[in-house]
């Protein structure tokens, strides 16, 4: 049996992460008879942010109930294993054939690790009952290094045009060779002006390409309007998504 489809967006902070993460939604979103769960990982919140969906509750909130009810000694572990996943599918925000799950910001530093744990147990217990999950990724290597990844099958790197974005990607690359079961990974280069650069550039790195993402004034116009991605019209960097992903045949098996 395969699993289940468990894709997660990877990369430096700002290079477009939560963009494609939103145009994919909107592609996924077409197809009603496909369950998937959509997380935002970031505590930065962006995704809930393009596609206009604010949970009322997030893992955070969460792990404040668990900490609270174990300092209470009102459970015992087993209980609290069960509540755990119950209290996951709870906070789900459900639009159409989409579920939305938001990690939330702890307001303590020292938070982000219970806080990265219970997030990866909520993602291999709900990524179960799901067609497809797809994570927007906090920046950088710390999620996957903590192996809040461990369980995604494809890992989409994504980077801009600079050496700084596709060194960032490289290193997620090395990170996961340990943390990360996946069975897939590849890189998308986004914000492009000169797609023969771009693939240059893409070419010098060992990850395996993908293909670009044009610099799109449609996306910029949803993001300085706070349109809904979920709405967005067809645009090349839409289009570019479904053939970096799709035509590649990177989602298809
Ligand atoms: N293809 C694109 N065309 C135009 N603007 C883009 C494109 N991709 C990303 N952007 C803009 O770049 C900024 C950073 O993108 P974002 O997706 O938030 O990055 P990340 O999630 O990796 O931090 C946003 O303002 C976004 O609108
Ligand atoms: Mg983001």
């Amino acid at each position: 049996m395969t699993r289940s489809k468990v894709i997660a967006v990877c990369g430096k902070g700002g290079v477009g992460k939560t963009t494609l993460a939103a145009l994919l939604t909107r592609i996924l979103r077409e197809d009603g008879g496909r369950r998937v769960l959509v997380v935002d990982a970031d505590p930065a919140v962006g995704l809930g942010m393009a596609l206009r969906i604010f949970p009322p509750k997030t893992v955070n909130d969460v792990r404040k109930e668990i900490l609270s009810a174990v300092r209470e000694h009102a459970t015992d572990q087993l209980d609290l294993a069960a509540s755990v996943d119950y209290k996951m599918m709870e906070i789900l925000v459900e639009r159409d054939n989409l579920a939305f799950l938001s990690v939330g910001r702890p307001e303590e530093e020292g938070c982000y690790c219970q806080l990265n744990t219970l997030l990866r147990e909520a993602i291999e217990s709900l990524s179960s009952h799901f067609d497809l999950t797809l994570i927007d990724a906090e920046a950088g290597v710390e999620q996957v290094n903590r192996r809040v990844m461990r369980s995604v099958s494809h890992l989409l790197l994504v980077s801009d045009v600079t050496v700084k974005g596709l060194r960032v990607a490289e290193s997620i690359r090395e990170v996961a060779e340990e943390a990360v079961e996946y069975r897939k990974l590849g890189l998308v280069v986004n914000r492009v002006r000169d797609t023969i650069e771009a693939r240059r550039l893409a070419e010098n790195t060992s990850l395996p390409f993908l293909g670009v993402l044009p610099e799109d004034d449609m996306v910029r116009e949803f993001d300085v309007a706070a349109g809904n991605f979920l709405e967005i019209p067809s645009c090349p960097a839409l289009e570019a998504v479904r053939e970096c992903l799709f035509e590649s045949g990177f989602l298809s098996s």
